[in-house]
């Protein structure tokens, strides 16, 4: 059965970004893709991703036109973007999570679905009672302001703790 999950970096303060969207303190970590709840084992099991306007526009510019995801892609956005490539399945909607949910569910063929970010468009599958696990791995830093975690009141039920080397990975399950 397919599960919404949101899975991100964050610091220890609760950003998922600084407030010019720089990923800088973040990527200059150590981090084992394949260790402890790592990157590896969570994306093998990922088979539809959605994302907001924002995290879209940091992944095209990072990428240099290199889509990395093979799996059909929601982009919540009520801008026009270009597609990132030929022949990559980015889908572009505006609108309520709510509706748009059962076509990703559908696509993700019994995989999970991942929320890629941000903060709040996890929150708008929270509170319309869709996002089923919250797994995060802080980063050794504090930035003060920025883009937020997630900025709702959701309850979380502790499943998973782990060092990663740099990180400290933690996985909640929404408690309904
Ligand atoms: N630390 C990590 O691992 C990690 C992970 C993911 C992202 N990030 C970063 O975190 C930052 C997140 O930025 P953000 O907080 O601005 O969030 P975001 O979700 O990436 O972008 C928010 C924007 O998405 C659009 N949007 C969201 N929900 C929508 C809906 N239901 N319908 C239509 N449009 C919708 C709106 O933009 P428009 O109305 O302008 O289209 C909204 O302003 C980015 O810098 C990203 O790179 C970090």
């Amino acid at each position: 059965m397919t599960r919404t999950l949101y899975y991100t970096a964050t610091s220890l303060d609760g950003f998922i970004a600084t407030s010019e969207h720089s990923l800088d303190w973040l990527v200059s970590r150590d981090n084992d893709p394949a260790g402890p709840m790592g990157y590896d084992v969570f994306f093998a099991q990922i088979g539809a991703l959605v994302m907001g306007a924002s995290t879209y526009a940091w992944v095209t510019e990072q990428l240099d036109g290199d889509w990395p995801y093979d799996q059909p892609t929601w982009v919540l956005t009520h801008r026009d973007f270009p597609t990132p490539a030929d022949g990559v399945d980015v889908r572009f909607r505006s609108g309520n999570v709510a509706e748009l949910h059962p076509e990703m569910v559908a696509a993700a063929a019994s995989k999970d679905l991942w929320v890629v970010g941000g903060g709040d468009l996890a929150g708008q599958f929270a509170e319309r009672g869709l996002l089923d696990a919250v797994q995060v791995s802080v980063a050794p830093v504090t930035l003060g302001a920025g883009a937020p975690l997630l900025p709702r009141q959701v309850e979380l039920r502790l499943t998973g703790v782990a060092r990663n080397r740099d990180f400290a990975c933690l996985s909640y399950d929404v408690v309904r």
